[in-house]
């Protein structure tokens, strides 16, 4: 049986930790109990969105339809060869503890993308990413259950128009379908990834490089520098990393030789968006119980009770900064409603 509550406090499904309400919240825990909330009279609620348990979301406001928080689970190897591993994984399984079930099994790929929070369903959604990986690179197939038809439907990776921290499900799919399961093509002959400075320096800690080691290394990076959403309410990056033209980044550089970026495509460079915030005077800062994380910040921090207004009123002080400084508009990474 379905549980659907009224009035529910959002307090514990953002990082954040703001408190606000929404109207209705629906837990269905199958596929089948997705498709007969669509099918019943909850569907007249809108509008309608899917969250998972600790959101990369901004409540700005109380939320008047229905929340759909699916609490599908279960992780099973659809097939195996000699070099992968094809596993498939519940949209509610918490995301961190199916790294570690996989890197516990010495299935590879997603090593790199430890300790990021959120949930198996949401990881396609963002094309989470960390430490040279995204999870495009070993997602084989996602399965959402759409709003309109109650029908089930199959994304490939190709389909899902994989970007930086992009997916269809940000555009022409937004809030219109409810992913349930994530296929993931893992490996058993490993590649690993290490290129990136932080991790590179880091491993030199261990004495050889596996993927339970990777695994270690960043979580001792992320502990290290990024705010325990457990202590301090955050939500990860505020902000993406901004590409750019070729002219603008040198435009850039011509004052700032040091600048970091990254090339990103055909005549474009990815950006620091933790850059242009230092450089424009945002790190560290502090208002009221809203500031930018000392250590990294691209990382916004609810100090004490803020409201969603505010982080959000905060956020929007940042992007002035850089948009004055630089004439760059920073994008939100976070969803904020
Ligand atoms: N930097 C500064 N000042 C700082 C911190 C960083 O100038 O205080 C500059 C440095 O030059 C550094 C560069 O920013 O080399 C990059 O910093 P970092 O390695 O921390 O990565 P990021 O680009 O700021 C991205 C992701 C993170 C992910 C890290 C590691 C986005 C929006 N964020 O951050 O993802 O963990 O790379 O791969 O792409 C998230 O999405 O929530 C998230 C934490």
């Amino acid at each position: 049986m379905m549980i659907i509550q009224e009035k529910v406090s959002l307090s514990q499904y953002n990082t954040f930790g703001v408190d606000s309400y929404a109207k209705y919240m629906a837990f269905p825990a199958t596929t089948d109990e997705i498709i007969s909330l669509l099918k019943g009279q909850y569907n007249e609620y809108n509008p309608k969105v899917v969250i998972g348990s600790r959101s990369n979301i901004l409540f700005t406001k109380d939320f008047d339809g229905l929340l759909i928080h699916p609490e599908i689970k279960g992780i099973e190897i659809i097939k195996q060869t000699r070099d992968f591993i094809h596993v498939r994984a519940g949209c509610g399984e918490n995301w961190d503890d199916f790294v570690r079930y996989c890197v516990d099994n010495d299935w590879g790929g997603i090593e790199n993308l430890s300790l990021i929070p959120g949930t198996v369903g949401a990881s396609p959604v963002q094309n989470i990413g960390a430490y040279g990986v995204e999870v495009k690179d070993v997602i084989e197939k996602v399965e959402a259950v759409m709003f309109e038809s109650a029908k089930k439907r199959v994304f490939t990776a190709n389909e899902c128009n994989f970007g930086y921290r992009d997916s269809i499900f940000k555009h022409e799919l937004k809030h219109k379908c409810i992913i349930t399961h994530v296929t993931f093509r893992l490996t058993k002959q490993h590649f690993f990834r290490t290129q990136y400075p932080d991790l590179e320096k880091e491993l030199d800690n261990y004495p050889d490089t596996t993927i339970q080691n990777i695994r270690n290394a960043i979580i001792t990076i992320r502990r290290n520098k990024l705010p325990d959403p457990e202590q301090l309410g955050n939500a990860g990056s505020f902000f993406k990393n901004p590409i750019v033209d070729e002219q603008k980044a040198n435009e850039i550089r011509r004052f700032y030789p040091k600048m970091p970026a990254y090339k990103s495509g055909d005549n474009k460079f990815k950006l620091s968006a933790a850059w242009l915030i230092e450089t424009a005077g945002w790190k560290d800062r502090k208002i009221n119980n809203v500031g930018t994380y000392k250590k990294q910040p691209l990382v916004i921090v609810n100090y004490g009770h803020a409201s969603g207004q505010e982080i959000l009123e905060f956020a929007k002080k940042i992007q002035q900064a850089v948009q004055q400084k630089f004439a760059i508009m920073l994008e939100p990474e976070v969803n904020i409603f």
